[in-house]
């Protein structure tokens, strides 16, 4: 891991500290780069309706998204949990370069939206 993206790891383990997550307990910060030097901040915001939390990634891309970037915009994003399923989408749609994140076991990987949901269909 070169250290832009140590940087902004360590600003996904900072923000997570903002998680609402009173049901599951499980903080979770995310921090996405745009190639213009911006950086977004994300965590996962749970609801008593559990299906209707939010993850963290989706939180700082949604930020992203808000203040003008599209996908391809996007040189890396950090995640301080193992993306679920719905998030990997959403990396792959947004096209972003690189994905850093913890795995369950906390060994710190990073790798691209491809390894992380290959196959996805095109519209
Ligand atoms: N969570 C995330 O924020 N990102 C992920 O990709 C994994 C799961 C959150 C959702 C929920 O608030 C909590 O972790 C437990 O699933």
């Amino acid at each position: 891991m070169d250290d832009a993206d140590r940087d902004l790891y360590e600003q996904a383990m900072a923000v997570a500290a903002n998680a609402y997550a009173p049901y599951s307990s499980f903080h979770v910060g995310a921090a996405v780069r745009a190639r213009d030097g911006r950086v977004f901040l994300g965590v996962n915001v749970e609801n008593a309706a559990y299906p209707l939390g939010v993850c963290a990634e989706k939180s700082a891309l949604t930020r992203a998204v808000t203040d003008g970037c599209r996908p391809g915009d996007f040189e890396a994003i950090a995640i301080t949990a193992s993306p679920c399923g719905g998030c990997r989408q959403w990396l792959h749609e947004l096209a972003i370069d690189r994905v850093t994140y913890a795995r369950a076991s906390g060994e710190v990987t990073t790798t691209t939206p491809a390894e992380l949901l290959p196959d996805t269909f095109e519209l």
